[in-house]
């Protein structure tokens, strides 16, 4: 059997450390069934080639069966020029692999319940939702712009830019989910000010005619982001554009425990997805070994599931991270009193012990 080419982004700040374990948990879990080839992405990579995506790198990702990211980024890149900043890096590797769905998933995890910052009677009700977050498109692909008016004042602009092809296709990822699940799909925009939601909320009415048996909703953001903290019990599949999905799933971090947890899948039409955790490089942390390597490690258990079909490896992955939380193990940013905070290469140690 030949091994599934996986490349493996291991970026910036935290990035390396969360990504050493989720390879280590991936070769235990399938020994020597993969080939990983590590890719230059981010501020690593414009200190080495002065850019943060080589085109080599972005290559290799696109040849790859799969990717595996860590996370780019840290204020020692600060000053770079917006077009050659670390992030966008990670855009470009989003749109050179096509990958339009990002799949956040928000669930309480039984043993973090305490770590939820919700009142308890609004816990209890149950917290599992999806966000399906549109990727590749909306304001962070739009032209960006930094001007001078006619009177010398400094402006800016940021457009924002969705066409009916891109809607559809995200509105069927979010509705097919959903038939899977709860059978509920939120969609998420601002109607009431944009044209870009406005067009949103027609195209995926239109699409939700083809899935009867799913309820469809309707929210404005900013509706949206207090719905989540009153009742995320009612949330099942989310949809909704680039930068609103950017901002909600920060939010649904924090409603389940940590940002730490979250795992993230973005995938295309075919199955060469990207897998990353939702945080971010966490500079403040970096090479300190108090990194929570988990968001990594479920991301690393959706590329199992999602790009090669191992549902069985990626069981016993999500398994060994739930019996770790279960016998009261704790990274820092998970920690509550009573349990026992260890550091993120323990935390690695002690899932792969249990696989
Ligand atoms: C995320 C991150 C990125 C994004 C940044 C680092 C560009 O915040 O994955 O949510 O905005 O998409
Ligand atoms: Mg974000």
């Amino acid at each position: 059997m030949s091994k599934k080419n996986v490349a493996v982004i291991p970026g910036d700040g935290i990035g390396p450390e969360v990504i050493k374990a989720t390879l280590e948990v991936l070769e235990k879990v399938a020994p020597g069934q993969f080939d990983f080839t590590e890719v230059a992405m981010g501020g690593n990579a414009i200190d080495k080639y002065g850019e943060p995506l080589p085109d080599f790198s972005l290559k290799t990702c696109q040849n790859a069966e799969a990717t595996l990211l860590g996370a780019v980024g840290g204020p020692k890149w600060d000053n770079q020029p917006p077009d050659n900043r670390p992030e966008r890096g990670l855009l470009g590797v989003r749109s050179g692999l096509e990958v339009f769905a990002n799949i956040r998933p928000a669930k309480i995890f039984a043993p973090l319940a305490s770590a939820c910052p919700l009142r308890k009677d609004i816990a209890d009700k149950g917290i599992d939702f999806i966000i399906v977050r549109e990727l590749t498109g909306g304001i962070y692909f739009g032209k960006h712009e930094a001007f001078k008016t006619p009177d010398g004042e400094r402006a800016a602009r940021d457009v924002m830019e969705y066409s009916e092809h891109e809607i559809r296709r995200i509105a069927h990822v979010a509705f097919k989910m959903a038939m899977g699940r709860r059978k509920i799909v939120t969609s998420i925009d601002k109607a009431n000010i944009l044209t870009v939601s406005r067009l949103w909320r027609d195209v995926v009415e239109e699409v939700a005619k083809e899935y009867p048996e799913v309820k469809l909703n309707h929210l404005y953001v900013d509706n949206a982001s207090m719905q989540l903290i009153r009742v995320p019990s009612e949330f099942d599949v989310i949809v909704t554009e680039n930068t609103f999905g950017d901002i909600l799933s920060d939010e649904a971090s924090q409603i389940v425990g940590s940002i730490g947890m979250i795992p993230s899948a973005s995938l295309g039409d075919n199955n060469r997805g990207l897998y990353e955790p939702i945080h971010g490089s966490a500079p403040d942390i970096a090479g300190q070994d108090k990194a929570n390597p988990i968001g990594t490690i479920l991301a690393g258990a959706m590329m199992l599931r999602y790009s090669f079909n191992m549902n069985k490896e990626a069981d016993a992955i999500e398994n060994a991270v739930d019996e770790v939380l279960k016998a009261g193990l704790r990274t820092g940013d998970i920690y509550t009193e009573g349990t026992k905070l260890i550091s993120g290469s323990q935390m690695r140690d002690e899932i792969i012990k249990r696989l």
